[in-house]
């Protein structure tokens, strides 16, 4: 692209601030910033009109597996989940490709050391559940590890220096997700550099075609895999490819399943599993008005009862068959360094956005979804924040309640 081609586009979007240092630049960095303006999709970089969310369709419940449910079949899940991994029927995609700006570390997330008197990152802290599976199955199964431009190198010297965590490191694979511009709060593009845009990654809704894009489709269908496991690095508790959640999914005939877990009180921030004018949905729960969000069922227990915590099984075909549905955009309000005068400036407060695709809304196009709840005490321990809720304190308290010493 030429520097005026450049100049049209960004006047046409309004974005023209892109180019001010452009007269200082060296050859290099302005070709740079040139692909780099070329290569932005400026229809998914706008500020919402106005600033209402979504309007919410008719809301309804979804089908679900509560824990005591599970408990009376948990039998026949786990035989039948256990076969189609050792069928190599299931694989694994770790989604490790955000920035963990909350918790304050530059380092990956996984990495970050659980541990008080042993070294333990997250990442060993899921592999300790994973091993727990494949002892059981004797069976490896594939893991995808997503990753940005961001965190790719330093992920992947880790899991070299950890020895791939005991796993055969060929049954591991990683890729790159995409990113996408930052802007401030009224819409304006931020740069980073004199010559480079303020980009990060691009949320975690766009794993399925990252990975195809990655060229990875050739071995999901060598290899005859139905169904993918996708879970966050953020959860030290997560349990990932349970059998007996592989069974449940199976045997319901849904095209997908999430691990729920009971609400703990109406304004719980989490997002709700439920059914949107008949197709499975996940509310977030400030889109969830009050009054239905603290609606009660004759037993007492609330209506939309069922959070999620970002554990899916999705099969395979129907992620092919949507791999083309555009998902929505989200906005989520962050502190992203940026130039200003000339210098680098990082912000105390947050001072614009990020534009993030979301995995919750590829759950509306697989036509159906089981909700199988999870004891949250056992499986649900997200790491978000160093203290308080959802924090490393939280998570280290849970996983002493489980027996791991830390
Ligand atoms: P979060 O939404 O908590 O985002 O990610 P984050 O970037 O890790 O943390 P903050 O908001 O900056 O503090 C939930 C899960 O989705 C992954 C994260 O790695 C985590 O497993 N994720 C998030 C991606 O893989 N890519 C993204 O672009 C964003």
């Amino acid at each position: 692209m030429t520097y005026s081609n450049a100049l049209a586009l960004l006047r046409e979007h309004g974005q023209e601030q892109l180019l001010q240092y452009y007269d200082e630049l060296s050859k290099e960095l302005k070709s740079a910033l040139l692909d780099q303006i070329a290569g932005i999709n400026f229809s998914s970089v706008k500020l919402p009109s106005s600033p209402a969310g979504r309007n919410l369709g008719q809301l309804s419940t979804v089908p679900a597996l509560s824990c005591v449910e599970v408990e009376r079949q948990r039998d026949k899940f786990a035989s039948l989940g256990l076969a189609a991994l050792r069928a190599g029927k299931v694989a694994a995609v770790l989604l490790a490709g955000g920035q963990g700006t909350r918790l304050g570390s530059d380092a990956p997330k996984g990495t970050f050391n659980m541990g008080l008197t042993r070294d333990l990152s997250i990442f060993a802290c899921q592999f300790a559940n994973i091993k727990e599976v494949t002892d059981k199955s004797g069976e490896y199964f594939h893991i995808f590890v997503m990753t940005s431009e961001l965190n790719d190198g330093p992920t992947r010297e880790f899991f070299r220096q950890k020895n791939f965590f005991g796993y055969p490191e060929d049954k591991i694979h990683f890729f790159v997700q995409d990113m996408a511009p930052c802007c401030d709060l009224n819409g304006k593009i931020l740069l980073a550099g004199k010559g480079k845009v303020a980009m990060s990654p691009n949320g975690n809704g766009g794993w399925y075609i990252s990975l195809i894009k990655s060229g990875f489709g050739d071995l999901l269908s060598r290899e005859g895999i139905e169904w993918i496991n996708v879970y966050a690095v953020d959860n030290v508790l997560q349990r990932i490819c349970d059998p007996v959640f592989i069974g449940a999914a199976l045997s319901s005939g849904c095209n997908c399943a999430a691990k729920v877990v009971k609400k703990v009180s109406p304004d719980e921030k989490v997002g709700v599993l439920c059914m949107e004018n008949g197709s499975p949905a996940i509310v977030e729960y400030y889109e969830m008005p009050p009054a239905l969000a603290s609606l009660r069922r004759p037993d007492g227990e609330l209506k939309f009862m069922y959070g999620v915590i970002l554990n899916y099984l999705f099969r395979v075909d129907m992620l092919n068959k949507t791999i083309s549905k555009p998902l929505p955009v989200h906005l989520s309000l962050k502190k992203i360094p940026y130039i200003k005068d000339g210098a680098l400036i990082t912000p105390e407060q947050p001072n614009g956005y990020k534009f993030e695709h979301l995995v919750l809304d590829m759950i509306k196009f697989m036509g159906s979804c089981l909700a199988v709840e999870v004891e949250r005490e056992r499986e649900f321990a997200p790491v978000k924040n160093r203290t308080g809720v959802d924090s490393v304190e939280s998570a280290r308290a849970l996983l002493k309640k489980n027996g791991v010493i830390l």
